[in-house]
């Protein structure tokens, strides 16, 4: 299986569980390493760029204004198959559908503030990398 790289966001209503080390661990334990990692805080402008293939669902203000509440974590996810196993791991959208022992079975609140975003495909995944990361701020790991 290839190698891959991927994007993911701990959003805050994750980091205001204190839950990075609880979260980061359960991407290690299933064989992800963490190639690139900051915390930070979204603009307003960088979360409508990020969520744009969303922009015209009637939920979009609330998650761009969910996604600016606080900080968030932005990593580079890596391994064999990152991007499905990253999807895997952190469940369905909606915590109530998540299965149970995902990130977002056990850090979600509801489907908009649902602890994790993970890219979608490997395009996702270069795209999204590119928006928040400069090539030399990811390492091979
Ligand atoms: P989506 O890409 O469908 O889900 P995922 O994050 O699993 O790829 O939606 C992006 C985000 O939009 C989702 O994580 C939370 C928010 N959202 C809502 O607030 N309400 C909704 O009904 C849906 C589908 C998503
Ligand atoms: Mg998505």
């Amino acid at each position: 299986m290839a190698i891959e790289q991927t994007f993911s966001i701990i959003k805050p209503n994750a980091m205001k569980k204190n839950a990075i080390g609880d979260i980061i661990s359960m991407f290690e334990a299933n064989g992800l390493k963490i190639a690139a990692a900051k915390v930070t805080i979204l603009s307003k402008s960088k979360a409508e760029e990020f969520y744009a293939e969303h922009k015209e669902r009637p939920f979009f203000g609330e998650l761009v204004s969910f996604m600016t509440s606080g900080p968030v974590t932005i990593m580079c996810l890596q391994g064999e198959n990152a991007v499905a196993k990253n999807r895997e791991i952190m469940g369905a959208t909606d915590p109530k559908k998540a299965a149970v022992g995902t990130v977002r079975a056990k850090f979600g609140d509801n489907v908009g503030e649902n602890a994790v975003h993970g890219s979608d495909s490997t395009a996702s995944a270069a795209r999204e990398l590119a928006l928040f990361f400069e090539k030399h701020e990811i390492c091979n790991v």
